[in-house]
């Protein structure tokens, strides 16, 4: 719901446990009131939340229409550089004159139920108007005619708020834009801890939580992707918030591309928190009468810890964010062929793989990397989207067929939006790469990454997977991008718009994921990034799941599985069983470990199960038996973490499903203790008066003994995993 008190012209933006409160002081500035637990007060006014000129006596003024007034540190709901309010500004703006002032102020606003798309730009939804509320604020420069429009949806159930923000250039003038972020909030305070998702290529998303200092944190990409380095999402914690108690404040950025997400704390210590597209390496020059729209950024506040707030952003992402008819439907038990193989295999191989994989119940094989141009390594042949004859002689429609006929569907990996210097694509238009004129072209992982910005190169990406996907009956595809960018530039913008390059790659990008799953609603997509590279709800808008990294070793996977799922569902994470010793740190673990820990996730094998002996085979054959009966908790089911690895040895998610009827807890002891207390785990968000009967022993408690008594547990033996299922009676 939102509510405009039109006498103090507040605005009140309620969901089911929270409120944003921001309005408009004496009429003039816009400040940000309160965001947190819900209020019920219907009487909300400047002096409850901030009674500035009382504490702010050194700002030498006595109203707020004392020109000596400073807003250094009035907690602003969108900030412009060029007044006294000194800190990160929300936009910035160059004008004919040089001039990098903006001055806005009150123009109109709107309050409807629902939710408009963001055009050209992924975002949440709504699938019924009062499932959400919006209110679009327009503000102006009488000066430049700038306008911008700050866009807020409360979703109601789902208890998040997103914002995003448009730029009208009303004036007669061009206008370069030099910052647009989509959310600046204000705090009071500067009592928090700030947590992110820092990683690497093979160790994405292990969380860190560090003190906030006075001045700016930030973590941002300026690589083009959003990258494993760095994720678009933080959140803001009080000291003492844990996984299920205590505030809890999440930003993440609806994008895929160059972000800033960070903390500026000032000498007065408040804290002023924002995200958006990095101002880094970005310029927009909007000519009159043009908009400029930011991605969504998705707030979440929950006073039931970071598990509250991770159950919160999983439940809008899995239902709002994700679309097309994979996103309620369980998905298909995989086998991928890339570690089973790489680049070396015939059709004879992967037959042999998928038939294997047909006996245990595997639904789906990909054929990774390696089945097109002249690619037998990586030195070649992408952009050459078309099947080598030397490794599969009957083509991609006999290989298909085959697998049909083994009972699977079938799936192929690509990489779309990249080029090898040696492909017949690259001979042919040596243009289309990102470049600039007389600089090296960098050829990391010898590729070099097409021109998304161009509408030519567009057409083309968009062709060569129609070409295939029209033609073959292909039912998955993973799509792959593994290198950053670099020597940026582009050969059609002009000199002045080379600024634009960043953003116009993403908005093209989009485009050609839009078309396509619109014209193949029937393919199941999965993005990819060198493993978990692009990782962020840009992408899940398109492809309801990503490849959540190249490290399949399930001890690492713990750890990545828990930092992702901080922000995202475990619906969206693909997970696979891979062989032992692991190839990425040659460690060996149980086929029990390996999967339990993948069948959280969307499960599927990276590896040759011919090489597996019968009892490995037997086992295989019972997890993708568990899958099918406990997939669906897994995915749909509210996630609570109960004990998190960085504990040390041992590591506990549990699952409740919707109803509260099927409650899984999936136990992994990473580091055994010799002769080691037993422990007793606490379940939550039971029905606290049913009783659940152990589907193991056969045993029943009471909900309420399970969540304040708790289970007894004991660590036994390395890499030791349980699941445990209760049903309720
Ligand atoms: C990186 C991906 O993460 C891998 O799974 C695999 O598809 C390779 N690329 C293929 O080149």
């Amino acid at each position: 719901m939102i509510k405009f008190d039109e006498a103090n012209k507040i605005f009140h933006l309620q969901t089911k446990n929270t409120s944003y409160v921001f309005g408009f002081l004496k009429d003039r500035f816009l400040v940000h009131l309160y965001w947190g637990k819900k209020l019920v007060s219907e009487q909300l006014d400047y002096d409850m939340f901030l009674d500035y000129m009382k504490y702010r006596r050194n700002m030498c003024a006595s109203d707020y229409n004392d020109i000596r007034l400073s807003r250094d540190c009035l907690p602003s709901e969108f900030s412009t550089f060029g007044n006294t309010d000194q800190r990160t500004p929300s936009f910035h703006a160059v004008y004919k004159n040089g001039s990098f002032i903006t001055e806005l102020s009150y123009d109109s606003h709107i309050i409807y139920k629902g939710k408009k798309p963001l055009k050209c730009l992924p975002a949440t939804y709504v699938e019924n108007d009062d499932e959400a509320d919006t209110l679009e604020l327009t503000l102006k420069d009488e000066l430049t005619g700038i306008k911008v429009v700050l866009s807020y949806t409360a979703f109601n159930e789902l208890d998040a708020i997103t914002r995003s923000v448009k730029v009208i250039n009303t004036g007669a003038d061009r206008v370069r834009l030099d910052a647009v972020l989509s959310a600046v909030v204000d705090f009071k305070d500067n009592d928090y801890d700030f947590i992110h998702l820092p990683g690497a290529w093979a160790r994405e998303r292990h969380p860190e939580r560090v003190s906030l200092m006075t001045g700016k944190q930030i973590v941002d990409s300026a690589r083009g992707n959003s990258s494993a380095q760095h994720n678009p999402f933080f959140a803001l914690v009080k000291k003492d918030t844990t996984e299920s108690m205590g505030d809890a404040y999440g930003f993440n950025l609806v994008y895929s591309g160059n972000f800033t997400a960070g903390v500026e704390v000032d000498p007065y210590n408040t804290s002023r928190a924002f995200i958006g597209i990095n101002p880094f390496g970005f310029e927009w020059q909007l000519e009159s009468g043009e908009e400029f729209v930011s991605p969504e950024a998705v707030l979440v506040y929950s006073d039931c810890g970071l598990g509250g707030m991770s159950r919160i952003f999983h439940k809008l992402y899995r239902t709002r964010l994700c679309r097309g008819k994979f996103r309620d439907i369980e998905r298909y038990v995989l086998i991928n062929n890339w570690e089973a193989t790489y680049f070396n295999f015939d059709e004879e191989k992967i037959l042999n793989i998928a038939k294997k994989a047909s006996e245990v119940g595997v639904e789906l094989l990909v054929l990774d990397d390696g089945w097109f141009g002249k690619r037998n390594n990586d030195n070649s042949s992408l952009g050459d989207w078309y099947v080598n004859k030397e490794k599969l002689p009957g083509g991609l429609t006999q290989l298909a067929r085959k697998v049909n006929e083994l009972g699977m569907k079938f799936g192929l990996w690509f990489e779309p939006e990249m080029v090898s210097p040696d492909s017949d694509c690259y001979r042919a238009h040596p243009d289309w790469c990102i470049h600039s004129k007389d600089r090296i072209r960098s050829e990391g992982r010898n590729q070099l990454v097409l021109d998304l910005s161009r509408q030519d190169v567009c057409d083309h990406v968009y062709n060569s997977l129609y070409e295939n996907l029209s033609t073959v009956n292909i039912s998955y595809v993973k799509w792959d991008y593994n290198r950053t960018m670099s020597n940026i530039g582009s050969a059609l913008l002009a000199a002045d718009k080379q600024g634009e390059f960043f953003h116009r790659y993403i908005l093209g990008l989009y485009s050609v994921l839009e078309k396509l799953v619109a014209e193949f609603p029937d393919v199941l997509f999965e993005s990819c990034s060198s493993g978990g590279a692009r990782f962020d709800p840009g992408m899940l808008y398109y492809m309801p799941q990503t490849w959540t990294s190249d490290d399949t070793d399930a001890l690492e996977r713990v750890f990545i599985q828990y930092g992702t799922s901080m922000c995202y569902p475990y619906s969206a994470m693909g997970a696979h069983v891979s062989i032992v010793p692991n190839h990425q740190v040659g460690r060996t673990t149980p086929i029990s470990a390996r999967g339990n820990i993948a069948m959280m996730g969307q499960f599927g094998y990276e590896l040759d199960l011919n090489k597996l002996n019968e009892n490995e085979i037997e086992a295989v054959k019972e997890q993708i038996k568990t899958y099918k009966k406990l997939g669906s908790v897994f995915h749909s089911g509210s996630l609570y973490r109960l004990v998190t690895p960085e504990n040390g040895n041992f590591v506990s998610n549990e699952f409740v499903s919707e109803d509260k009827n099927t409650v899984i807890v999936s136990n992994c002891v990473m580091r055994a203790v010799p002769n080691s207390p037993v422990y007793y785990l606490k379940l939550q968000g039971l029905d606290v008066n049913a009783v659940y009967l152990l589907e193991e022993t056969g045993k029943c408690y009471g909900g309420d003994i399970l969540m304040s008594a708790g289970i007894p547990y004991q660590l036994t033996k390395d890499y030791d995993t349980r699941i445990l299922v209760f049903k309720k009676q």
